[in-house]
């Protein structure tokens, strides 16, 4: 079956969220060392970006590297490190062609110094573009980024620049990495599991939630339209009734 003409292009997510999971599971079931699945995990970046900007998804926000992902073994952090380096290195061009701007959540000032370079050049490499916007979450999680927002906002009422009635839901999400940027409508987690591990618990107060057992490293654009034809039939009733809302 073609997928992909399943889409429903009036109905289209804003902006698509990623966990990113299972590159470990998957290379343990070949026998191989958990990085060759990180390794084999950048074939499904790209395929993704691709199937996401082709369509017109405006922001695909992928989970690359979370504040506790340092508590793994140093090997793996340190080859998750350079994999990062090496990837946006190669792709910057076909971003810059594709017409893709690069944008990252976190606290990227805590990279390696040569990861956190090749971030900056690439963002600023690719800051012109608006296809579509490909943010990546890296040294990310979500109470980090909301603990950061109360500070900044506390720190503004404490200088006098803003008054504590003057704080509401919009000034709130821009206190937040994701400044700018739409909530995501389609929150997709590979690998069977079923939890959100610290990933954008504001903006995903009202995100459809879509689970598959794929292993990160074989996911494909077809697994990305399957996933948009899940959303595309689920009903969004933000707290009204059925009939409301047809
Ligand atoms: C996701 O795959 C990639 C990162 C978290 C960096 P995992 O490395 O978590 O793979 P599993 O979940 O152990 O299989
Ligand atoms: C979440 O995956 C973080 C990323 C995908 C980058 P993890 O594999 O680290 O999450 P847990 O440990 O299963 O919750
Ligand atoms: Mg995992």
């Amino acid at each position: 079956m073609d997928l992909k003409s399943h889409i429903n292009r009036e109905k289209l997510p804003l902006h698509i969220a990623i966990i990113m999971d299972g590159n470990g599971r998957w290379a343990k079931q070949k026998g191989k060392p958990r990085v060759f699945g990180h390794r084999n995990g950048v074939k499904a970046v790209r395929e993704t970006t691709e199937a996401a900007a082709e369509l017109g998804i405006k922001y695909l926000t992928l989970y690359a590297f979370s504040t506790e992902n340092w508590n793994r073994p140093k090997l793996e952090v340190n080859a998750l490190m350079a994999l990062l380096v090496e990837t946006i290195r190669s792709e910057i061009k076909t971003l810059n062609k594709n017409g893709i701007r690069l944008q990252a959540i976190g606290d990227i000032s805590k990279l390696p110094p040569r990861s956190y370079k090749e971030l900056q050049n690439a963002m600023e490499s690719t800051r012109d573009n608006d296809r579509m916007t490909l943010v990546l979450a890296l040294n990310y999680s979500a109470k980090w980024e909301i603990m950061k927002a109360v500070k900044d906002l506390a720190q503004l009422v404490e200088d006098g620049s803003l008054s504590a009635n003057d704080i509401n839901e919009g000034t709130f999400a821009n206190a937040l990495s994701t400044k700018g940027m739409p909530d995501p409508e389609l929150l997709i987690r590979t690998s069977g599991e079923t939890r959100i591990s610290n990933f954008l618990l504001w903006q995903i107060a009202y995100s459809e939630l879509y689970f598959t057992p794929t292993f990160w490293p074989d996911f494909r654009k077809e697994d990305l339209y399957k996933a948009i034809i899940d959303y595309q039939q689920r009903e969004r009733r933000f707290g009204k009734i059925s009939e409301q809302v047809v």
